[in-house]
């Protein structure tokens, strides 16, 4: 072969061995059954809808680069809320600023007047970020798609709700059928807003829902409020959202049980909030608006105190499971439940009757545990891989279960990595249930039927190989 036909060979053989290193540097942390985006970064769900068959996932994203940079929405559908089709960017920044985190409603009605007679119009009511000598702030905007939600048109009137407001972001946005109206939750600082309009284009205040007693340095972020039925027939209100300390040293989603009249929310229990998720990775959770009857709950699996400086693979963001919530007066009072949706039946699963210490070998593969046990003193379940682990105790002597990543730690994303979980759980059943599902950089665990959940992203240098399961005497 003459000496340049070879370099170019060489050369086109080094370029293909780059592109498939580059490729498994990328696709190694790709989950199987979490959503993540082709490339770039994602953070928050937005816009959570269920329409003709599809569960529509809008996604905080930075198309560009994997780092938060100017947010658009991106845009993925599913059939069985795990599989998901990722369609073109809906929502580009424009000269009101980026695009935050928001909603989208069907406007069956026909209210807001988008669209020729006879089309339902979808309407995106979203957040946008914007910089005023030195300040950032923020007002919402409405988006219209006439063609089910694949490419939106922004409303000429934008913004329709500007007060002036720093931290006044992420409008969840609902119809509420007793008054026939539109009602709007947006948090501003640590308060959330309620507002209602007959045309989601005018704006009316309401109330405001706040909580006093220790939480004010806190920030709140992407509100919701819906209504739920217990399985005995009684009906409340709950009002969801994430908070955070402004070093993230404290990231939650949040919840309280109440009644909502169409002007305000009354929380019935003024006591502290309840946590949704234990876990340091779960954030911006929110709800499907529309669904086939379930309500159901889907967060970012992540944490803004390493959020960007979490191992680059090309891509960068996870959203959670997602989980069907049912709502349970328990001897405690109100409490949320959650398991993932009955669509996870698809991921390979094993139930395990634990009847003594056992070892488990794991395949690499997603997979889904569930144990039944009845140990008094509780379990501990170490994943492991050589001396990587990771460590869940079920410690029912004590009263809690705790969830520590610190024998598995991301160099690249600081000591806060290293933080280990605990939650208090009162353990009043004679049977032990519980379930790990388990994905390439993620363990989400539940408790009982869902009483407690924790998430926890990891980054093990290798798949996790082992899963022992051993008694706390
Ligand atoms: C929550 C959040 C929202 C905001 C969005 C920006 O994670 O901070 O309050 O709209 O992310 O990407």
């Amino acid at each position: 072969m003459r000496q340049m036909e070879k370099n170019q060979t060489q050369s086109a053989v080094q370029i293909v061995q780059r592109e498939r290193e580059l490729e498994q540097r990328y696709e190694r942390y790709r989950p199987y059954w979490h959503f993540t985006s082709p490339g770039g970064w994602i953070n928050d769900p937005n816009g959570l809808i269920y329409a003709e068959g599809f569960f529509h996932m809008y996604y905080q994203h930075y198309p560009n680069g994997p780092v938060h940079g100017p947010m658009h929405w991106g845009h993925a559908r599913s059939k069985n809320l795990l599989q998901w089709e990722v369609l073109p960017i809906a929502l580009y920044p424009d000269e009101l600023g980026e695009i935050f985190s928001g909603s989208i409603v069907c406007d069956t009605e026909r209210t807001s007047g988008f669209g020729e007679e006879g089309e339902a119009p979808w309407v995106a009511v979203f957040t946008h970020h914007y910089e005023k000598n030195g300040s950032f702030l923020q007002r919402q905007s409405l988006a219209y798609s006439l063609d089910g939600g694949v490419t939106f048109e922004k409303y000429k009137g934008n913004p329709v709700l500007d007060l002036g407001l720093q931290d006044f972001r992420d409008p969840k946005v609902f119809w509420y059928q007793p008054e026939r109206c539109w009602i709007m939750v947006v948090v501003a600082g640590q308060c959330v807003k309620v507002f209602r309009s007959a045309n989601l284009k005018r704006w009316e205040y309401l109330s405001d829902f706040t909580i006093t007693g220790g939480r004010e340095n806190e920030i709140w972020e992407c509100p919701d409020l819906f209504e739920m039925e217990t399985e005995d027939g009684e009906k409340r209100w709950v009002m969801l959202l994430s908070a955070n300390t402004l070093d993230y040293r404290y990231t939650a989603v949040l919840y309280f049980v109440g009644d909502f009249d169409g002007h305000s929310f009354v929380p019935e229990e003024q006591k502290k909030p309840m946590r949704l998720d234990f876990g340091r990775d779960h954030y911006a959770a929110v709800t499907y608006g529309q669904t086939d009857g379930r309500r159901i709950v889907q967060g970012w699996m992540n944490c803004w105190a390493y959020a960007q400086k979490l191992p680059e693979c090309g891509f960068r963001g996870v959203m959670t499971i997602p989980r069907e919530l049912k709502l349970r007066k328990t001897a405690d009072g109100w409490r949320l439940f959650q398991l993932p949706v009955k669509e996870c039946r698809m991921i390979a699963g094993r139930t395990i009757f634990l009847d003594g210490e056992k070892r488990l070998e794991l395949s690499g593969e997603a997979v889904r545990l569930r144990f039944c046990c009845n140990h008094v003193n509780g379990w501990k379940l170490t994943l492991c891989h050589r001396s990587q682990r990771l460590e869940i105790k079920i410690d029912v002597q004590n009263k809690v279960i705790s969830m520590d990543r610190t024998g598995c730690l991301a160099e690249s994303a600081g000591k806060e990595f290293g933080e280990i979980c605990r939650i208090e759980y009162p353990f009043r059943e004679n049977e032990q249930k519980f379930e790990l599902l388990l994905d390439v950089t993620s363990v989400e665990f539940f408790y009982g039927d869902g009483a407690v959940a924790g998430t926890m992203l990891y980054f093990a240098r290798e798949p996790f190989t082992w899963l022992e399961i051993t008694k706390i005497e």
